[in-house]
């Protein structure tokens, strides 16, 4: 793709920008050892639990959970765009942002982003024009500045209306706009529909839903899939949602329907976003965290809402903690929350809200349905039950309160509930928004990859480190999920060494890596490394993950022994292998 701004610029504006200058003209930053503090500007904290760290040339917010580079910084307050926030700071650096493919252009005209950007200008101007359309928004009581807010639409009547409308069919059948004819030619996807744009976390249109107007079948139709779109991560409304906010969302509310989005931020409630028609995914509730420290999850109080309750619940239990929260709220029979809120108004769904019921409660409600808890077989039976979701909960007060709980209702004691769990998981287990490369997702067994995590913590912590890591082809055998990425990273080192933790950020934005990293970060900020010590337990971590190595090497060669001779260059390999095991690990 042409017009992407090169990495290597990146890399060298990051070099010769200095974060605390660019956060210190914003905020009234005070030294705190080697960093330096404030009050979070996405908060409303008294006491200040926002850093600048000069030497990762990074800032980490501990009441919202943001944290990044200075780009990232810029994003954020200044509430910019990846390209715009680049271009502030090539402009205070005084040098001019160069395109991939030579040109200076601000924007390409040139992919199935502009397809769609053009779509929805298109069908923004047909609803102008469509009386029909004007009537049934009215009918359903979305007003006009909502209406425009929300970019809604209206796809006509026709075969080839956006087709004609776009010169060229490229783009728009790459963002699934169009279908491609079996006899060739294209057609519209979206005919005789009020068109709902969804939007990316930079406000850029990557796809629609489309109601019809009709009886078709298919009440709401939705974007295919395509390399911009993905529905398991992206929400709509949630850009909307936070642009709405001045700071950090108190919660956000995830219902099922785009009128349910439109009609409550009409109401005075912008704060809710709605899958796509699919289940919440851990990626919904990893991009939901990140926005807002409490997620509402507001279902039909029928069977069928219970269910899909019971499946954001299972997706959540990993997520939460004592700073992350998830609430369940049950609508009354026959409503959603568009008619619901259209009915009472903003300040009694509010309310509602109010009272929805604690993850804990709707968990030990759901499964004390399934026993009878007046009978000792009933009880343990609950524990029985229980047992699965308490583990995939971080370790942390809200574990301990859970047991406390399951231990009163069962009357099991607690110490014997604690020792019937698998031992808690690690603390940044799992992938939150995709960032499986360091997740805990494929491991083969508790924890394995639990070194790879620290050394990176390490590494990143003084990423001078990676030079003296020696024998990196032994260590890339080693049998450690994410050890990859912690290689890639040493490489990445290696070849800039003047880099630091900002560099490797930018390098993996947007990629589940760089997300991963990230996580790690919040981390290891909110869990300090003793500065003395750094070294030598980068040492000790790298150590016992090439041990592992030669461990398995040996047990290879010694089951061959139990079925054939072994060959002498074999044997000489054991006893190699095994005075091997000192072998430095760093220079
Ligand atoms: P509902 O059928 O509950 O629709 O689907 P709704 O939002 O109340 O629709 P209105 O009020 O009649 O306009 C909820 C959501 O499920 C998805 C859409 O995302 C919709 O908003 N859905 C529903 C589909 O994707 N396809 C469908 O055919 C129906
Ligand atoms: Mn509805």
């Amino acid at each position: 793709m042409s017009g992407r701004i090169p990495e290597a610029f990146i890399h060298d504006l990051l070099a010769r920008t200095d974060i605390v200058e660019i956060i210190g003209a914003r905020l009234d930053l005070k030294r705190a050892g080697k960093e330096y503090k404030a009050r979070s500007p996405f908060t409303n904290e008294k006491s200040p639990s926002f850093f600048v760290s000069p030497q990762k040339q990074m800032f980490f917010c501990f009441s919202s959970g943001k944290n990044g580079t200075a780009i990232s910084f810029l994003m954020e307050y200044d509430r910019l765009s990846f390209v715009e926030a680049v271009e502030e700071l090539a402009q205070r650096a005084g040098v001019e942002v160069p395109r991939e493919g030579g040109g200076h252009d601000r924007v390409v005209m040139d992919g199935p982003l502009d397809a769609l950007a053009a779509a929805q200008r298109f069908f923004r101007d047909q609803l102008r024009s469509a009386q029909g359309a004007i009537d049934y928004l009215k009918k359903r009581g979305v007003n006009g500045e909502i209406a425009k807010t929300f970019g809604i639409g209206f796809a006509p009547e026709s075969w080839d209306a956006l087709t004609s409308f776009l010169k060229e069919p490229k783009h728009a059948l790459e963002a699934g706009l169009l279908i491609q004819r079996e006899s060739g030619g294209v057609y519209d996807r979206f005919r005789n529909r009020v068109m709902f744009p969804i939007r990316d976390s930079r406000g850029r249109v990557i796809g629609f839903g489309g109601r019809t107007l009709a009886n078709d079948p298919a009440k709401y139709l939705n974007s295919p899939e395509t390399p911009l779109f993905h529905k398991g991560r992206n929400l709509y409304g949630l850009y909307e949602a936070r642009q709405s906010a001045k700071s950090n969302l108190p919660y956000l509310l995830v219902v099922e329907g785009y009128m349910d989005v439109v009609m409550l931020a009409q109401h005075g409630i912008p704060e809710a976003v709605a899958t796509l028609g699919t289940a919440t995914t851990r990626e919904h509730l990893g991009l939901l965290f990140k926005a807002t420290s409490k997620v509402v999850f507001c279902f039909d109080g029928d069977r069928a809402g219970r269910a899909a309750a019971w499946r954001a619940l299972e997706q959540a239990l990993p997520e939460i903690d004592g700073t992350r929260e998830c609430v369940f709220m049950f609508l009354p029979d026959g409503h959603d929350p568009d008619t619901l809120v259209q009915q009472i108004g903003a300040e009694a769904f509010r309310r509602l809200v109010g009272e929805a019921q604690t993850l804990s409660q709707f968990l030990f409600g759901e499964l004390a349905r399934q026993v009878s808890l007046a009978s000792m077989d009933g009880r343990a039976k609950l524990a029985a039950l229980a047992r699965p979701h308490l583990e995939k909960l971080r370790d942390g007060p809200l574990r301990s309160l859970m047991l406390d709980e399951l231990a009163r209702l069962t009357r099991v004691a607690r110490a014997d509930l604690e020792s019937m769990l698998k031992p808690v998981a690690a603390p940044d287990e799992g992938a939150q928004d995709g960032g499986e490369a360091l997740s805990t997702r494929h491991r083969p067994s508790g924890g394995a990859n639990r070194p790879v995590r620290r050394a990176m913590q390490l590494l990143l912590e003084d990423p001078r480190m990676a030079d003296r890591v020696s024998h990196l082809e032994l260590l890339a055998q080693a049998d450690v999920p994410g050890i990859e990425v912690l290689l890639e990273a040493i490489d990445f080192f290696h070849a800039h060494p003047e880099a630091t933790a900002a560099h490797l950020l930018e390098f993996w934005r947007d990629t589940p890596k760089g997300r991963g990293v990230e996580r790690l970060l919040q981390r290891g900020a909110e869990d300090p490394i003793g500065e003395g010590t750094l070294e030598r337990e980068f040492q000790d971590t790298l150590t016992m993950m090439g041990q592992k190595v030669f461990r398995a090497r040996i047990q290879h060669l010694l089951t061959e022994g139990r079925l054939r001779p072994l060959t002498d260059a074999e044997s000489r390999e054991i006893n190699a292998l095994q005075n091997r095991r000192a072998i430095p690990w760093t220079r």
